[in-house]
């Protein structure tokens, strides 16, 4: 049934271990490294002080819907009302929520592995059954038309797409979008797509699949959230946006389950959605010095081979000549933790066998000294 979350366990471990005194270097971690910017924080202070403790409309304070109304348009192309959105604690709940409207059980949700296991886990909790398409490094972590059309059945309800992802990093090109968003049409499924990742892109710039046309804004639920882009993972601000039916039963389906976020986390929100753009740029070119260092690092040690990730902070790379005769990815992550202190997430936790996870949401000199201590110990290992 429902899985553990690996990742929260690895880096509880790696906590422990440090707590003992061990010089943990962690690449566990699926959140930023900064702190949430002031102007973010002294807007939630200000509104605790102003009395804003009370409940809110379930969905979200009419200024935090119209904030994201505007985010949508500006930066995304996506013309949405503040009816059509519903603010969660975090996009997490906002996938829950729009999983729990519109799966019925027995219908299948089309995944694309290596994807976010909460994804699974939640469309199981929907009464659903995942149906994986396998992608790896070689093609760019990008499902083919072949692949995508080969997964539907008469019980496919909706497919999830996540772009740039988790775990891969990869980012899917406008012509995969316009592929899955045909084959949502023609076969009358869902789109679900986890934007989390949308500022945290190198080179290209982020497509929503929903502005693709009005016939697949139609048929599309949009989730994005505050976590990642401004460093504010602990305050649980997501949101999605959807057409208008879709989103009445997911803020009538959080009236029962948790009401509104919490409202002075929606006040911080509204100023972070609202903030000038070079304080997010500068995260965003952090990460991205990040990974130039940490990918150009991996690929310089044998048998380690690593896509370049063209957005979020992931390094995916394939350990398949590292490991031994039966030795599995999980297995390596744990002897690396145990053995050299290095905190990795196993691929296998995503579908992505025979692989590790490395964050980089961790300064420079952690990734140098992190990935030169997995070199010496590799090197110490097949000696
Ligand atoms: C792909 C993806 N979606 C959603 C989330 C959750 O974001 P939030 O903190 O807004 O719940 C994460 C967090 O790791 C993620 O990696």
């Amino acid at each position: 049934m429902i899985k553990p979350s690996p990742t929260l366990a690895i880096t509880a471990k790696a906590r422990r271990l440090k707590q003992e005194g061990k010089d943990v270097i962690s690449f566990g971690a699926g959140e930023p490294d900064f702190d949430t910017p002031s102007v973010i924080c002294d807007r939630a202070i200000q509104a605790i002080r102003n009395g804003e403790t009370r409940y809110t409309p379930s969905a979200g304070t009419v200024l935090m819907r119209e904030a994201v109304s505007k985010k949508f348009e500006r930066e995304n192309g996506l013309s949405y009302t503040a009816d059509q959105i519903v603010v969660s604690c975090g996009a997490k709940h906002s996938i829950y929520n729009a999983l729990q409207v519109t799966i019925n059980p027995g219908d299948e949700v089309i995944l694309i592995a290596p994807y976010w296991m909460t994804y699974a886990d939640q469309i199981r909790l929907a009464g659903g059954e995942p149906r994986v398409i396998h992608t790896s490094q070689e093609s760019g972590f990008k499902p083919t038309f072949d692949q995508l059309r080969g997964a539907i059945t008469p019980k496919t309800r909706a497919i999830i797409v996540n772009s740039p992802s988790n775990p891969t990093g990869a980012v899917q090109s406008r012509e995969t979008l316009k592929e899955i968003a045909s084959l949502a049409i023609k076969h009358d499924f869902w789109i679900i797509t986890d934007e989390i990742y949308e500022r945290l892109i190198y080179g290209s710039v982020h497509e929503s699949i929903a502005a693709l046309g009005s016939d697949v804004y139609d048929r599309t639920i949009t989730v994005a959230g505050c976590s990642k882009t401004y460093a504010m993972t602990g305050w649980r601000i997501g949101y999605a946006a959807a057409p208008l039916e879709v989103a009445r039963a997911m803020s009538m389906l959080q009236d029962q389950v948790t009401s509104n976020p919490t409202a002075f986390a929606q006040a911080g929100a509204i100023a972070a959605l609202e903030m000038p753009n070079d304080a997010i740029e500068a995260m965003r070119s952090e990460f991205e010095a990040r990974r130039d260092l940490i990918i150009g690092m991996l690929n310089a040690i044998p048998g380690i081979s690593c896509a370049v990730p063209g957005g979020a902070f992931y390094a995916f790379a394939d350990f398949s000549e590292t490991l031994r005769e039966g030795e599995t990815d999980i297995e390596l992550a744990s002897e690396l933790l145990d053995n050299a202190y290095l905190a990795v997430v196993p691929g296998t936790v995503f579908e992505g066998p025979g692989c590790l996870r490395f964050s980089y949401a961790t300064s420079r000199e952690e990734i140098s000294r992190g990935v030169n201590r997995l070199g010496d110990y590799l090197a110490s290992r097949s000696a």
